[in-house]
């Protein structure tokens, strides 16, 4: 089996291309700079050059914020490009696995939201990104959606990924405690993926993200704890719980966003690491 990884360059297609690597099964990743996803004669090319039995879309354009400002970008990226790459593995009888968010839903509920609850998306991303899975399962079916949320992995960009840092080097920071949601370690979700590949749970939509619900201060604190007891000394003395309304964010974001992964333990009978025990790993890889 080949598979054909699309935004390598990202949090999730490092860990993908580390996994792959280390399981010596043949891929070829490629990055933004690579190819631009959204340019359809390039991405038609990439797949004749190729010639993948599988295909992982980790591209998108990720900046919640940006996106509101960027909206025709991010509907490129996040909706017509998969949509095309669905296109041609429908065409081509190519698995597609296509990487969605917690935030196509509204955040209203209390409880974790499962597979099949009507998307609700509220804001320009999340629209981008609810679009791309309708068109991905308009154009091939059999394609696998996986939702993920709040994905983190050393050297990353995202805040989670900073939080490491922060939190090593910086006295003190303040973090957004009143959203609650899961978040995801790329290395896991990355052998979640390839499990769900060889288990051929293709046509589905699957939740994967890793167990507890959580919020960004709560990650900030159990990080710090984490840090002191191996020994890595952070500096961070003081970690102020805020509210996102006073950050005045362009981009609504949901307020409650965990997701049910009972689909997920069901149909691979995996069981899911909790987020708490990811951090030794995150802290020193
Ligand atoms: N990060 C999260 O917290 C999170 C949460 C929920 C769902 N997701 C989803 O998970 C998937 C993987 O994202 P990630 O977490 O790995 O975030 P990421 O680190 O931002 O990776 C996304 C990658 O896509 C690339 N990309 C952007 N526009 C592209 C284009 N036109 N053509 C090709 N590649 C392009 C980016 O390159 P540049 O950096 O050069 O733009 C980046 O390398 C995405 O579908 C995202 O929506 C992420």
């Amino acid at each position: 089996v080949k598979i054909l990884i699309f935004g390598a360059g990202g949090i999730l297609g490092q860990s993908l291309s580390s996994h792959f690597h280390a399981t010596k099964t043949p891929f070829i990743g490629l990055t933004h700079a690579t190819l631009d996803a959204t340019q359809e004669a390039k991405l038609e090319r990439a797949f004749d050059e190729h010639r993948p039995d599988v295909v992982i879309n980790a591209a998108g354009m990720t900046a919640v914020d940006d996106c509101e400002l960027q909206r025709d970008t991010a509907f490129a990226v996040n909706a017509r490009a998969p949509e095309k790459m669905a296109k041609i593995c429908n065409k081509r009888k190519i698995k597609f696995v296509h990487v969605s968010t917690d935030y196509v839903f509204d955040g209203h509920k209390t409880v974790p939201y499962v597979e099949d609850e009507p998307m609700s998306p509220i804001s320009a991303y999340a629209e981008s990104k609810a679009e791309g899975e309708k068109l991905v399962r308009q154009a091939d079916p059999a394609a696998l959606i996986v939702r993920v949320a709040w994905s983190f992995r050393a050297g990353g960009k995202s805040f989670l990924c900073k939080l490491r840092e922060l939190v090593i080097k910086q006295k003190q920071i303040r973090v957004v405690q009143d959203r609650v949601g899961n978040c995801t370690y790329c290395p896991d979700l990355a052998t979640a993926v390839d499990g769900m590949i060889q288990r051929d749970l293709f046509g589905r939509v699957i939740h994967f993200t890793n167990e507890g619900d959580l919020s960004l201060y709560d990650f900030a604190i159990s990080l710090r704890e984490t840090a002191e007891r191996l020994g890595l000394k952070p500096q961070c003395q003081e970690i102020i719980p805020i509210s996102v309304d006073i950050l005045n964010l362009p981009a609504h974001r949901p307020y409650y966003s965990a997701l049910d992964k009972s689909r997920y333990r069901q149909l691979t009978g995996n069981s899911i690491r909790h987020w708490r025990e990811t951090l030794p790993d995150f802290l020193q890889s």
